[in-house]
C-alpha cells in the first residue's frame, strides 16, 4: 500500500500601502526557512509603490487595486476579496485603510495587523507623533487580530522600545520598525502552527 503525504502550506495575502518593509520581513523569514508559509498575493491600494517592487523581485504575484478607481469602499473591497480568494490569512502590513465590518467579519480570526505603538495606547494614523507628544518613556509595536474597531482587536505579540529625549518621529519609528520586523513574522508563525487561540479579548499562545 502506498501512502502519499500531503503537507498543506498556509497561504498569506499581504495588503500594503507603501514602502513595504514589514512585507519584506515576512518574505525574508519565509526565504530563511523560519516561517513555513507562502505569500499567494501582495495587494496595494496605490500604484507604483515599493511594496509592489519588493513582491515582484521575490517572484510573488502582485496587484494594485487602486482605491481611486472605485466609487466607494464596498466596490473597492469586493475587488480586494476577489483577489484574496483561497488565502488563509490576510496580513495588513502598512495598509493605511480602515476595512469595513463586512470585510473584517469575513476574515474573523484570520486578519492580522501591525501597529507602531503599544496598544491600546496611540491607535490611529499618527502613533509615533502621538507617543512623542504625550511624553511616554516606552513605546513599541503590536501585532493584533483585526476587529471592527480601529487598532482595537485582540493582541497577539508586542515589543517595547525605549523613547529617547531627543527622538523625532523618524528616529523613533526606525527603532520601532526593527522590532516590527522581528515580531510580525513570529506572530504569523504562531498562526501557521495553530498556536493562537482567541478567548474573548485575549489571545492565548498554546504550547507545542
Ligand atoms: C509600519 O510602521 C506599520 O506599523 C505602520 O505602517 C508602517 C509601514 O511600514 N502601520 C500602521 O500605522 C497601521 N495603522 P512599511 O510600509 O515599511 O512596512
Amino acid at each position: 500500500m502506498k501512502f502519499r503525504v500531503v503537507i498543506y502550506v498556509i497561504k498569506l495575502g499581504v495588503l500594503c500601502s507603501g514602502r513595504g518593509t514589514d512585507l519584506q520581513s515576512i518574505i525574508d523569514a519565509i526565504k530563511r526557512g523560519d516561517l513555513n508559509a507562502e505569500i499567494s498575493v501582495v495587494i496595494t491600494d496605490k500604484p507604483n509603490v515599493p511594496a509592489l517592487e519588493r513582491a515582484e523581485k521575490a517572484g510573488i504575484k502582485n496587484i494594485c487595486v487602486d482605491r481611486k478607481n472605485f466609487a466607494d469602499r464596498a466596490d473597492f473591497e469586493t475587488e480586494l476579496l476577489k483577489n484574496l480568494e483561497g488565502v488563509d490569512l490576510v496580513v495588513l502590513a502598512g495598509f493605511m485603510r480602515i476595512l469595513s465590518p463586512n470585510f473584517v467579519r469575513r476574515y474573523e480570526g484570520r486578519l492580522m495587523n501591525i501597529h507602531p505603538s503599544l496598544l491600546p495606547s496611540f491607535p490611529g494614523a499618527h502613533a509615533h507623533r502621538d507617543a512623542l507628544n504625550f511624553g511616554v518613556k516606552i513605546s513599541g509595536c503590536t501585532v493584533h487580530f483585526v476587529d471592527e474597531g480601529t487598532d482595537s482587536g485582540p493582541i497577539i505579540l508586542q515589543a517595547a522600545v525605549e523613547v529617547h529625549e531627543d527622538d523625532t518621529e523618524e528616529t523613533l519609528s526606525a527603532r520601532i520598525l526593527e522590532q516590527e520586523h522581528i515580531i510580525y513574522p513570529q506572530a504569523i508563525k504562531l498562526f501557521v502552527e495553530g498556536r493562537l487561540k482567541i478567548v474573548g479579548r485575549q489571545v492565548k499562545i498554546l504550547e507545542v
